[in-house]
């Protein structure tokens, strides 16, 4: 998808849809009053006449327009601007995107952002219109051996800002969505592809390639460096694999040369089938998804890449299979982390926390301002949150509050949940120093628990992504969820 601006009217503009705004009971904003007077009419008539009433959210396609530059039209409601705010641009937005993909169109200009909506500026509307676009045009078919339609698939859209004054903010806003769609859509697909082919060494032949067409900085750590290193829980996941455990880091060196980096450490577990402590097989495949985390990791270096951000920014992917085997993890084992500590396993299938422990350990080194870890860690928290948000756990109030700010003006909202010292109880082991789970109540938080006690010396969030980084079923697969948050979080910190 090519985004771009325009400063042209709309209605001059040689196009196969033009998208214009109606507004509550029937009133046109200022491009649907030109797109009226460009057709005669037409769009006063269709609103006299009731087919669309201007409800947040309302499309109506006029496929065959006699104009000579625009096509087609397509209506949509926003609501009344007075009251709406965020939650309703962006059902307004996804309305339009989602009725633009289903049309064979290849370009399209979008007035919407020129709405006058209370509290949202240009850039956040330029920003929440593209969102939208890019979510509903994202589509998964490499793996099957007849493509569906090509031609006609939409692949440029024009952002109409006939105002000067806002050119600036939505010129910003362009670019930024242009590098988020390039993240976002490699998560996706990276998460999508299925645990035969997407391997701890496929993802990290995926991030050597981002030294040439990112201009990263990649190592990768093979289990002998991770074993003279000393991470004894990360390479106990691993064991019971054929296919080798591997640490990617990638590196972004925005900043200047002193600058405490923003590390961003992803859960890569291509493939979770919970070891010795089987899963059932109803459902067993999602666990595919459980490097979604890891994938948001290179989602967002790659589009703090394209940003050119200010900023230095560390992905590390802990990456490994999860598997039954003779020689994997078994309940009661004592494995020695990197820090130090001994862990029981209680539970093998509890191996996030396991593999990401040793990353944190080794992201001391790099002395960050912040480290964020990212993963489809408990079940729990599908429990308690469902689908909608994110989970952020922090050792810092502040830095929780930037994570919880970042979702909010991107709509990839998350919740702040408790890691209150009482919770730490429940990872008591009468064998080792700390248990690998937490037993009944609170999963997610005992889960978060345990990995605070590897961040103890740094400034750290903890984002449990198991209910936003999929949605279960053939048509969408993965969210891409939480790399516009992560994005916007290190754009944030870079200004
Ligand atoms: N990857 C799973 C968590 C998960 C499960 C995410 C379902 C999304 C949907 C994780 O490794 C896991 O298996 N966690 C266990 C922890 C338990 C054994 C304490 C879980 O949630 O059941
Ligand atoms: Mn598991
Ligand atoms: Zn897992």
């Amino acid at each position: 998808m090519k985004f771009n601006l325009t400063r042209s009217d709309p209605t001059t503009l040689k196009t196969d849809c033009l998208v214009v705004g109606i507004l509550a009971e029937g009133k046109l904003t200022p491009s649907a009053q030109k797109a009226d007077r460009a057709n005669q009419g037409l769009v006063r008539r269709l609103v006299r006449r009731g087919d669309i009433q201007g409800n947040c959210g309302e499309t109506l396609i006029v496929p065959d327009l006699s104009s000579t530059t625009t096509q087609r039209l397509l209506l949509v409601g926003l609501g009344k601007a007075s009251t709406s705010g965020i939650a309703e641009f962006k059902q307004a937005a996804d309305a339009a995107a989602r009725a633009l993909s289903r049309l064979p169109v290849q370009n399209a200009v979008i007035t919407l952002a020129e709405a006058v909506i209370s509290d949202l500026d240009v850039h956040a509307r330029v920003r929440l219109l593209a969102s939208s676009i890019t979510d509903a045009t994202y589509h998964f078919d490499q793996l099957k051996s007849k493509k569906p339609r090509k031609k006609n698939m939409l692949n440029r859209v024009s952002f109409s800002m006939t105002d000067r004054a806002s050119t600036h903010h939505a010129r910003r806003a362009v670019q930024e969505s242009q590098a988020l769609a390039s993240g976002l859509n490699l998560a996706r697909d990276l998460s999508n592809l299925p645990g035969n082919i997407c391997t701890p060494t496929y993802l990290a032949t995926q991030a050597r390639k981002l030294r040439r067409s990112h201009g990263l900085k990649v190592s990768i750590l093979d289990e002998r460096k991770m074993e003279q290193l000393g991470m004894g829980s990360l390479l106990s996941v691993s064991k019971g694999s054929r296919q080798p455990a591997k640490l990617i880091i990638m590196e972004h060196q925005g900043g200047g040369r002193g600058q405490a980096p923003i590390a961003l450490i992803g859960k890569g577990l291509t493939f979770d089938a919970g070891g010795i402590s089987l899963k059932p097989a109803g459902g067993m495949h999602e666990m595919k998804y459980d490097m979604c985390g890891g994938a948001s990791v290179f989602g967002a270096l790659v589009a703090v890449a394209e940003m050119g951000l200010k900023l230095n920014v560390i992905g590390m992917v802990p990456s490994s299979e999860n598997l039954p085997d003779g020689a994997a993890n078994k309940p009661g084992d004592i494995v020695t982390s990197m820090s130090g500590k001994t862990i029981e396993i209680l539970n093998t299938d509890a191996e996030g926390r396991l593999i990401l422990c040793d990353a944190l350990t080794y992201a001391e080194r790099y002395k960050p301002a912040a480290v964020i870890d990212i993963a489809t860690l408990t079940g729990a928290c599908v429990v308690a949150l469902g689908h909608p948000a994110s989970a952020v756990f922090s050792n810092n109030d502040e830095l929780a509050g930037e994570l919880l700010k970042a979702g909010e003006e991107t709509r990839d909202r998350a919740w702040h949940m408790p890691l209150w010292d009482e919770y730490q109880a429940q990872l008591r082991s009468g064998f080792a120093d700390v248990a690998n789970i937490g037993g009944r109540g609170a999963g997610a938080v005992t889960a978060a628990c345990f990995l605070s006690r590897f961040a103890e010396d740094m400034t750290w969030a903890h984002l449990d992504i198991a209910g936003s980084a999929w949605k279960s079923g053939t048509k969408i697969g993965a969210t891409g969820r939480p790399v516009t948050l992560l994005t916007q979080f290190l754009i944030n910190r870079a200004s």
